[in-house]
């Protein structure tokens, strides 16, 4: 079972961050599954290495729009991506340094990290940037 679905109530009504967001379920999924499968470090590791960076790419696409039209809220919406990438880094660099870090609590806490901010923060900006044609 997934750890994660993507349903119509996470859409942001922007086709393109919609798509950057099922990404990121289905790679946290591929994360859960890694693990529930028991498969090795270095497997487990590469998912780990590949969400964090699509992360990174998704936090970039939304800052552009932000600068690109000037939305209000952006010191704010920023600050709760920087601390997650922070937090992410640092998880890994602990994964990295051997530590048993991968837990379901990790996981769970992604899960409801991404749900949280999708529906709680992110969705704050689907009326402003709709309004500017980005759909
Ligand atoms: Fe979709 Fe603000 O991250």
């Amino acid at each position: 079972m997934s750890l994660m679905n993507w349903t119509d109530s996470l859409s942001v009504n922007i086709r393109e961050i919609d798509d950057q967001h099922k990404k990121l379920v289905g790679i946290l999924n591929e994360l859960h599954d890694a693990m529930k499968a028991g498969q090795g470090a270095k497997m487990t590791g590469n998912v780990l290495t590949e969400l964090i960076k699509y992360v990174g790419t998704h936090f970039a696409t939304e800052e552009k729009y932000f600068a690109q039209y000037a939305y209000p809220d952006t010191v704010k919406h920023k600050a709760e991506h920087d601390d997650l990438t922070k937090k992410a880094l640092d998880l890994q660099k602990q994964f990295q340094d051997g530590k048993p870090v991968l837990t379901v609590e990790l996981l769970n806490f992604l899960k409801n990290w991404l749900t949280n901010h999708i529906m709680g923060t992110d969705k704050k900006y689907s009326p402003y940037l709709n309004s500017k044609g980005l759909v």
